[in-house]
């Protein structure tokens, strides 16, 4: 009796070490460089080991949620920059975000030559967590051969951190990051010009300064450039919410248009746009207008169509002004998932010398232009 007691806890502790034996292998053999792999190859138990180090707030795109104690100062530092600053602060730079392509898209290749970018970020005031959260996301999820450079453009900002500081700092990042500063507050479209200007790049990529690119978010978009040197990539863009930094999938079945007072807005893509791409929503929508903030553009095309009116002072005013100016395909990369926040802004970012935004336009729109 007292030998098959024994024997069993031989065999057990046996079994135990072959388990641990196959689980090291498999993590460290063929399964080491590919995540792919190794999520169908080991059971989700073992996966959960694997990513601990997705394990930190925000992580996966997670939502931070602020203990009670800190809610009172939290709602001071959210008034700064009309998001929540304490969660943006909390989450790790270069935090993890889900891949929510479709599955088409995943395995989906492209040729090795495409067009490199160069990515023109335009900043205010802009908090230094969302700032270098957009920088590392682009630099992490780019492929480094067709990253050019970061080429960022203060639009006179006055905080204190955004000027040394941020030079020592991405002086040590592995892609060249530049910043331009604009002399005094010049809006958006002068500062973006400023930026497209110094791009070196084949392409031009314009982002917003509170982004974070996700995985595979970069090839689609210069594809499309290099199957046609005149389309106009827009990423899909997700949301990442002003109050918890969680990030959320946009939708691939919404294009840009615009209402009768000439404002942008998302609409459903039509049927006729389903039927021309035989049900498969991985390939690019056209779209009659595209949302002016998160575009991709051969910098050579983006000269001949005479850029950005310098004029534009209007927030907004630039999503139909591209549009219009761009008669061939303007497309949305349907591959590419992006993820732009915080979104819903409360209090809508203004510029000096605002005017009525419906009369510039029409005024704009009778010369023909
Ligand atoms: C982010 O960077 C830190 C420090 O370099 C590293 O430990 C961590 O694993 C990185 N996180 C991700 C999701 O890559
Ligand atoms: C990107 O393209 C430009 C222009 O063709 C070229 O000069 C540059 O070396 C390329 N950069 C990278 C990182 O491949």
């Amino acid at each position: 009796m007292r030998r098959f007691v024994y024997c069993k806890v031989v065999l057990t502790t046996s079994l135990v070490w072959v388990l641990v034996d196959v689980f090291l292998l498999l993590y460290f053999s063929e399964c080491n460089k590919c995540d792919e792999r190794k999520d169908r190859s080991l059971l989700p138990a073992l996966r959960a080991v694997i990513s601990r180090s997705h394990e930190g707030p925000g992580e996966m795109g997670k939502a931070v949620n602020v203990p009670k104690d800190d809610q009172e100062k939290m709602k001071e530092l959210f008034k700064i920059n009309q998001f929540n600053l304490m969660a943006s602060d909390i989450i790790a730079l270069n935090r993890s975000l889900p891949d929510v392509r479709l599955d088409g898209c995943k395995t989906k290749l492209y040729p090795d030559d495409l067009p490199n970018t160069s990515i023109v970020i335009v900043f205010h005031n802009e908090a230094w967590s969302t700032l270098l959260r957009t920088v590392h996301s682009v630099i992490n999820r780019s492929p480094r051969h067709l990253l050019m450079e970061v080429v960022l453009v203060d639009d006179a900002s006055e905080r204190d951190f955004l000027q040394k500081k941020l030079e020592n700092y991405v002086r040590t990042l592995e892609v060249p990051v530049r910043i331009l500063r604009m002399e005094q507050r010049s809006g958006l479209i002068r500062a973006r010009l400023r930026g497209a200007a110094a791009t070196k790049g084949q392409v031009i990529t314009f982002l917003d300064a509170h982004c974070e690119c996700t995985v595979g978010w970069l090839e689609p978009l210069l594809a499309r450039i290099k199957e046609d040197r005149t389309s106009v990539v827009c990423p899909i863009i997700d949301v990442i919410s002003d109050e918890t930094f969680e990030y959320m999938a946009g939708s691939d079945m919404t294009y840009g248009g615009f209402n009768w007072k000439l404002n942008f807005r998302w609409y459903p893509v039509p049927q006729r746009e389903m039927d021309r791409r035989k049900g498969d929503r991985t390939l690019p929508v056209r779209t009659p207008t595209m949302a002016g903030g998160l575009f991709s553009i051969d910098k050579t095309y983006f000269e001949e169509i005479g850029s950005y009116d310098p004029g534009m002072d209007i927030w907004g005013g630039e999503n139909l002004e591209m549009s219009f100016r761009i008669c061939s395909a303007r497309l949305i990369g349907n591959c590419n998932m992006f993820a732009r926040g915080p979104r819903f802004r409360k209090a809508t970012p203004t510029f000096p010398r605002n005017g009525p935004v419906s009369q510039e336009h029409s005024a704009w729109l009778k010369s023909g232009g």
